[in-house]
């Protein structure tokens, strides 16, 4: 069965977009075949992996708010393994659209069912609220990584993170399911800054065993490839920041094969 996780922090611009797009691609290339689902009314994931607008009639709006089929919705991208279903600005409005539903936290969950055998891995873009975006998201996964930016406002953010994972695992516990804490990703670390280390060291005195290994670092290579519609992976393969992505792919692979 695949793995549904959810790249979340309310806090925004902490590298979640670029965290799901590489991390997708990282894993495709091992031979993963892995959806991402652009839950983000930004949309920055779709364009990041260079979905012309003109191309997309579906969208995870439609998934959520109208009786299609999930699958209608997923785009192929031109890497192999790897899928797509884009967001657009509708989403925004989703609160509305979904006020009178019941049970609205779970609609993503179950649309997931009948694909979820078909990947490896299904990776959840959030947007940086709180909301029924959120929620769906993390009521639909196994697990949830956060990425966490090396400066002070971001760790402070942290805190609230996790209040919300721990509402939301009460809740699944009623329906007999759980969200585990995949790992919490730093990001962003600029190697000459001394602060940025400092920020390291608290999370990972308050996540001890749930801090990856791996760290983002600042990279411009990393900022650059969404404006060609490419991970890093397929826009500079030999750089730090596509490196980076990959040691994590690996990092995760092998937390599993240890969980198996
Ligand atoms: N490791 C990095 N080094 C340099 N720039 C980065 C890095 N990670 C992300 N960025 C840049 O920081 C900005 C925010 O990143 P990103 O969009 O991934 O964050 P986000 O958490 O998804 O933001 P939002 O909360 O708005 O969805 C982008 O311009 C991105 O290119
Ligand atoms: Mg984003």
């Amino acid at each position: 069965m695949g793995k549904i996780i959810a790249i979340a922090n309310q806090k925004g611009g902490v590298g979640k977009t670029t965290t799901t797009i590489n991390l997708g691609a990282a894993l495709a290339l091992e031979n993963k075949k892995v959806l991402i689902i652009d839950l983000d009314p930004q949309a920055n994931a779709t364009i990041g992996l260079g979905l012309q607008r003109e191309m997309i009639h579906l969208t995870s709006y439609d998934v959520l708010t109208k009786s299609i089929c999930l699958k209608d919705a997923i785009y192929q991208q031109t890497m192999n393994h790897l899928d797509l279903i884009p967001a657009n600005i509708a989403l925004e409005n989703i609160g509305e659209q979904l006020y009178a539903y019941n049970e609205k936290e779970k609609i993503l969950s179950r649309k997931l069912e009948n694909i979820q055998n078909e990947y490896d891995y299904i990776l959840l873009d959030c947007p940086p609220s709180v909301g029924v975006l959120i929620d769906n998201a993390l009521f639909a996964s196994h697990s949830v990584l956060i990425p966490v930016e090396c400066e002070y406002f971001a760790y402070d953010a942290l805190t609230q993170m996790v209040r919300k994972i721990q509402q939301i695992q009460n809740k699944k516990k009623e329906y007999g399911s759980s969200l585990t804490i995949e790992g919490v990703l730093l990001t962003k670390l600029d190697n000459r800054n001394v602060f940025g280390y400092r920020i390291v060291d608290k999370v990972k005195e308050l996540f001890p065993d749930k801090t990856f290994k791996t760290i983002i670092s600042h990279s411009s290579h990393l900022q650059e490839a969404p404006m060609h519609g490419k991970s890093v992976l397929e826009f500079a393969y030999n750089s730090r920041g596509s490196k980076q992505y990959r040691e994590l792919a690996q990092e995760l692979l092998q937390n599993h094969q240890k969980e198996d």
